[in-house]
């Protein structure tokens, strides 16, 4: 059935959360929660009649997963959670495989019936049934969103199924994304400048493409870490309840003070009486944060470093919009990937000697830090006159090889050595070999 997701989902969406709305509830809902409720409907239906005039015309050809293969799910086990939504990582039996076939393995995101958000409304209100949709608007709201914005940032939407049984007392929704892996801040602190780029770039042209989105500038409320995921080396943004695709409406400047614990930001308020690009000034900053002060300065090549901070600097008073910080970006990768960045002095290339077809064992050596291997030294570099440059910086080194392998920007990786024991003939590689190091050692090289 090609195309009914599209074409009937956000109607039926809203039709459900409607129907479900209109029920008389037992015990009867204080008034306060009642309100709140119709305030989530309102935004819910706001928002899904102006994402559905932005579908894709793709959409309406993609196959989504639904209540069926949910069912023959097979869940192997909790992924996360937050104060909101719970997350399963599930196989689920892929299409079209017929009988034995492969499997899909996909997150699960679901209510979190004993979260804190549920909790806190239950204290408040004291009423189930109540607090329940009230968080299961949250849910649809996230999906009513995934569904429309179509961005590499934004994790991706593979389907949902509703229990459409409203006479019962829970709504419950389940949406099927691509499954990824949570942010682990410790750890990127720990890999190489190059990787910690890459994500920080990520979500520079993810705040680009939400500045410009088909639903206006939005802007992520609840924006830490926690709410994105690495989806096969790329950083992806997957919590989505708590933006917003609207501007915030004022009066006069004072009523646009863009307030952080450590910073205060006025804004002026325009003549159409909106906060003139608040969402994406709160996106900027959160990114300065909570990633850029972090990822991006430390262990960057010398010559960048004053790029960088510049970088910092303007989003840090927010100077730059998304628009100059992906600029800014753009030119720093450019200068990384050209070797540009590379001080041209003296060549150290001229110490070593290229042993073509030997290679170097698989053993362990000496470490250096931030490597791209647990047991050796192994660095992305420009060429093989950068490499000579660090194996000289390295007391250790004696020799190195250009692997084939490489980074995501397609720099090579080497592999710095400290053995000489360790090289083989044999192979395509070739080996540079620091002078002193073969001289002292007096070994026979052949040729
Ligand atoms: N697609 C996914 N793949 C892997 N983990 C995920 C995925 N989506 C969310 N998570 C994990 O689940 C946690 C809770 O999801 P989130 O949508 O942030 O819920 P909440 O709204 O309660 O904060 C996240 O912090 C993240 O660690
Ligand atoms: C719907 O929910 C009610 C109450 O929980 C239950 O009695 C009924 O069997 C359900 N119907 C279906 C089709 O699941
Ligand atoms: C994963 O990323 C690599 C490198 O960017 C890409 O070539 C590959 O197609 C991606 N795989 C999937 C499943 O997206
Ligand atoms: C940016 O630089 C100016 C001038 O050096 C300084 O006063 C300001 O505090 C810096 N801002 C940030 C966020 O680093
Ligand atoms: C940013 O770039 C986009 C696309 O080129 C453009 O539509 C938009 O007006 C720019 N925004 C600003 C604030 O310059
Ligand atoms: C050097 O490599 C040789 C052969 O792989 C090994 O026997 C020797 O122990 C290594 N020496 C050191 C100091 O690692
Ligand atoms: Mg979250």
């Amino acid at each position: 059935m090609p195309g009914w997701w599209a074409l009937l989902a956000a109607p039926a969406l809203l039709a459900l959360a409607l129907a479900v709305l209109s029920l008389p509830w037992r015990p009867p809902m204080p008034l306060s929660l009642a309100q709140e409720l119709e305030q989530r409907q309102r935004d819910l239906r706001s928002l899904t009649q102006e994402a559905f005039q932005t579908l894709h015309p793709s959409d309406a050809h993609a196959e989504r997963l639904g209540c069926q293969e949910l069912s023959r799910a097979r869940t192997l086990g909790l992924v996360g959670f937050g104060i909101t939504k719970l997350v399963l990582r599930a196989a689920l039996p892929s299409r079209g495989g017929g009988g034995g076939g492969g499997e899909l393995v996909v997150a699960l995101k679901a209510l979190h019936w004993a979260g804190s958000d549920v909790a806190a409304c239950l204290r408040r209100y004291g009423h189930r049934g109540g607090c329940h949709r009230l968080a299961t608007y949250k849910l649809l709201k996230e999906e009513v969103l995934l569904q429309s914005l179509d961005h590499p940032g934004i994790v991706k939407l593979l389907g949902q199924c509703s229990d459409s049984n409203i006479s019962g007392p829970e709504m419950k929704v389940v949406t099927m994304l691509e499954l990824g892996t949570p942010l682990e801040m410790i750890q990127l602190l720990q890999t190489p400048w190059e990787e910690r780029f890459k994500i920080c770039l990520d979500l520079v042209e993810l705040l680009y493409y939400l500045a410009n989105s088909p639903l206006g500038s939005i802007g992520l409320l609840d924006f830490q870490p926690r709410q994105f995921v690495m989806v096969n080396g790329t950083l992806k943004a997957t919590d989505l309840d708590d933006v917003t695709t609207t501007e915030l409406s004022c009066q006069e400047d004072q009523d646009c003070i863009l307030e952080f614990p450590t910073k205060r930001f006025a804004l002026q308020c325009t003549t159409q009486g909106k906060c003139e690009g608040i969402n994406e000034k709160r996106n900027l900053f959160n990114a300065y944060r909570y990633f850029f002060t972090y990822l991006l300065p430390h262990t960057a090549p010398l010559t960048l470093q004053p790029i960088l901070k510049d970088i910092l600097n303007a989003t840090g008073d927010l100077r730059y919009g998304a628009n100059e910080t992906l600029r800014a970006f753009q030119k720093v990768l450019h200068l990384y990937k050209s070797g540009l960045y590379l001080q041209k002095k003296t060549s150290h290339l001229k110490e070593y000697i290229a042993l073509k077809q030997f290679h170097s064992a698989d053993a362990e050596d000496y470490k250096c830090w931030p490597s791209y291997s647990h047991l050796r030294c192994m660095l992305s570099v420009h060429n093989a006159e950068e490499a000579a440059a660090i194996c000289s910086s390295h007391p250790q080194c004696q020799h190195f090889t250009i692997t084939p392998q490489r980074t995501w920007t397609g720099r090579p990786l080497a592999l710095f050595h400290s053995n000489l024991s360790d090289l083989i003939p044999g192979g395509h590689m070739v080996v540079y070999v620091k002078q002193s190091a073969a001289s002292r050692k007096s070994i026979s090289w052949g040729a």
